[in-house]
């Protein structure tokens, strides 16, 4: 039975070992990292990422067949199948920065397996990665010199398509696994090998084998689909606003309609996490590589129309509050790019509060699991910035709240009670339409809603 080998321990390789050490008992599974702070929060009960019902999965593996440690090198002697899902975020220098994706560590990784080789490796393609990505690692650990002679590399692509907060839940059950590899009879072995470990727990009608560019690609484009669902929406957001429609409304009848489906027609304050702008630039400069102008603008299109939402929310709150928000509280409800995670990564808020900030507002943020980012996060605004824990304080003596994050837990709160602590006239802006919004108006905020007529009491 072939042993298997992360190299990644981030929020991709660490819940996914954990399921793989979960469901397939007989194999050791061994996550490895360059960052022993992680290495260490991974041994400890206090993780290093927040994801619902991980903790219970890692403590039922840990120390029997799931194990985390910094010794790279001798994680990729001991072990046959190595994963690699190291972090690939958006180029930020030279040709392509701002779009395409920067490989050095991914590099670095694959010169290291080849640097550490003794026997047979099928290497794993995990992360989000450019389409031919794997034709370049084979190529880097077939080169001579450095290692890795005589040893015989296979390399696959098995993208990931957990979304954060039910990562568990999607490892559980997922829609389909995809696992791309080299039509040859080497690469046909393994890619039988990967499809045995996820036959453990996923029904074999779920696996599907493809080519590996095909695999690569349709990583980028689930997540570029999903994301220009959700700029579509809230473009229509837009266009309630103006004209009186509610996007709810709309929402509901066009998800009604089983060729579009009513997931992901939620309008937001846009879309923020690691993937889906990271893989649209991506795809974008894919295109441009290939000469594919209009194929280019049409995606870019998607990332440009999610930075005017997030534009448009704070237009709006400006405009209702007078003008101005100089010297005014703000307190905004959430930081991280979704609920259920801790996660701020190209969070909308982030966008938001610099622009508050910009406008001279005080901001108070509350957030039940990311406000240890916001210092990083917000450096060079700090001073227009505080972090408050309960919501309460944060909204006592504040103009409005704006909503940027939906956590379940901001419906539950009094809001007779944080009415009565406020300035009068009192703001809600829902940004995520989480709230009760007649209820609020009840008692007497004044309600703005995205892609909803405001509710207020100063006509
Ligand atoms: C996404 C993909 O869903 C997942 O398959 C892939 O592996 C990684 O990228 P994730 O970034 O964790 O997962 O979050 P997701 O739930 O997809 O949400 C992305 C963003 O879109 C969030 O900011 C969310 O608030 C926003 N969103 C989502 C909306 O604004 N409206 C919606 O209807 C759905
Ligand atoms: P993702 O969301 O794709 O999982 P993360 O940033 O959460 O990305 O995790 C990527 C992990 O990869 C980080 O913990 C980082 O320390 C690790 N990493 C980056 N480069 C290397 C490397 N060369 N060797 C081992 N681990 C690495």
């Amino acid at each position: 039975m072939k042993n298997i080998l992360c190299i990644g321990a981030g929020y991709v390789g660490g819940p996914t070992m954990a399921m793989i050490a979960l469901k397939c008992p007989d194999r050791k599974v061994t996550v490895v990292d360059i960052n022993s702070e992680r290495i260490a929060a991974w041994n400890s009960d206090q993780l290093p990422i927040y994801e619902p019902g991980l903790l219970e999965v890692v403590k039922a593996c840990r120390g029997r067949n799931l194990f985390f440690s910094t010794d790279i090198e001798r994680g990729i002697e001991e072990n046959d199948i190595i994963f690699v899902s190291v972090n690939t975020p958006t180029k930020t220098f030279g040709r392509g920065a701002g779009c395409a994706a920067d490989l050095q560590y991914w590099e670095q990784t694959a010169r290291k397996i080849k640097h550490c080789a003794k026997s047979d490796k099928i290497v794993v393609e995990k992360s989000t990665l450019p389409v031919r990505t794997a034709t370049a690692m084979a190529r880097i650990l077939a080169a001579e010199g450095d290692g890795g002679a005589g040893v015989k590399f296979e390399v696959l692509s098995n993208p990931e398509f957990l979304a954060e907060g039910t990562a568990i839940e999607d490892l559980r059950n997922p829609d389909r696994v995809l696992v791309g590899g080299n039509q040859t009879p080497e690469g046909d072995a393994a890619v039988a090998e990967l499809v045995a470990i996820y036959s453990s727990w996923v029904p074999r009608e779920r696996i599907l084998t493809t080519n590996v560019w095909s695999s690569e690609l349709s990583k980028l484009t689930a997540n570029a689909f999903l994301a220009q669902r959700v700029s579509s929406v809230n473009a229509i957001s837009e266009l309630c606003e103006a004209t009186g429609a509610d996007v709810q409304e709309v929402s509901r009848a066009i998800g009604m309609d089983s060729r579009i489906g009513p997931k992901f027609l939620k309008a937001g304050v846009g879309f923020g996490g690691s993937c889906f702008k990271k893989d649209i630039l991506n795809l974008v400069y894919l295109c441009e590589t290939y000469g594919l102008t209009q194929a280019a603008a049409y995606w870019r299109g998607v990332v440009a129309y999610n930075d005017h939402q997030q534009e448009r929310f704070v237009s709006r709150i400006l405009r209702a509050m007078f003008n101005t928000v100089a010297g005014k509280k703000i307190a905004l409800f959430g930081f991280a790019f979704k609920s259920d995670t801790g996660d701020t990564r190209e969070s909308p808020a982030i966008a938001i509060a610099r622009m508050l900030a910009e406008e001279h507002a005080k901001v108070a943020i509350t957030d039940p699991k990311a406000l240890p980012s916001v210092r990083r996060d917000l450096a060079g605004c700090l001073d227009s910035i505080v972090e408050e824990p309960d919501p309460y304080k944060a909204a006592d003596g504040a103009d409005c709240i704006a909503v940027a994050t939906d956590w379940k837990c901001f419906r539950d709160l009094d809001f007779a009670r944080i009415y009565a602590s406020m300035r009068k006239p009192a703001f809600v802006f829902d940004g995520r339409n989480l709230l009760d919004h007649e209820a609020l108006f009840k008692l007497g905020f004044n309600v703005y809603a995205v892609g909803k007529s405001p509710l207020t009491h100063l006509d």
